[in-house]
């Protein structure tokens, strides 16, 4: 596969001190291939509203630019009340429209979902799945992730610090990588 794909990294949360987002940048620091990630940031985005099609605000036209330009997805994101939080979904729809010209299509993609719990956000993963069935964005099933408890997995500086854990995502991301020299953006 090319060493040079890009692959847009989008985090479930907005919170400081988000969880998803510290594992976000631990999946980032492995790295291996392929090499170049880019966190497309979520959180300036307006609530869709179809009515802005005719003229879409800067930042909507931004993060459409952006997505467009990556050639891969990986979802990084917590599970509200058993499902996507809002913030996420709202940037899955953005990136949708107008009809017929969505950024996400046929770019090759993966999850991780995470939670303090024990149900390490299954409900939002599989949510998540099923809007990318929609989108034509072919999903990496296996490895599945599925990272519980959370609090632990850290140090007070938000490194990941457990050691099986990141060796989990290390094998997560070279699956990956073979997953998207499988199914090339096209
Ligand atoms: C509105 C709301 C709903 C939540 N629902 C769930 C849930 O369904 N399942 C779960 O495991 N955690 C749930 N939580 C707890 C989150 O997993 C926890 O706050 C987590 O730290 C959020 O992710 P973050 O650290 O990346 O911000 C919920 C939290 C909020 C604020």
């Amino acid at each position: 596969m090319a060493t040079q794909v890009k692959v847009a990294v989008l985090i479930g949360s907005l919170r400081k001190e988000s969880f998803s987002r510290k594992l976000a940048l631990a999946l980032i620091a492995i790295g291996s291939e392929p090499r170049e990630f880019e966190v497309v940031e979520i959180g300036d985005l307006p609530l869709y509203n179809e009515d802005f099609e005719p003229n879409p605000p800067p930042a909507v036209v931004t993060f459409r630019q952006r997505i467009a330009a990556c050639e891969a997805l990986l979802f990084v994101t917590p599970e509200y009340n058993r499902s996507v939080p809002g913030v996420l979904k709202n940037a899955i729809d953005v990136g949708s429209r107008p009809y017929g010209k969505s950024v996400w299509a046929h770019k090759p993609g993966a999850v991780v979902s995470i939670s303090p719990g024990v149900l390490s956000a299954f409900g939002a993963n599989h949510h998540l799945r099923q809007s990318m069935v929609f989108l034509d964005v072919p999903m990496m099933q296996q490895p599945e992730a599925y990272i519980g408890n959370a609090k632990a997995l850290f140090d007070d500086k938000g490194v990941l610090t457990n050691d099986s854990t990141r060796e989990f995502l290390r094998k997560f991301l070279q699956a990956f990588a073979r997953w998207i020299g499988r199914n090339p953006a096209h």
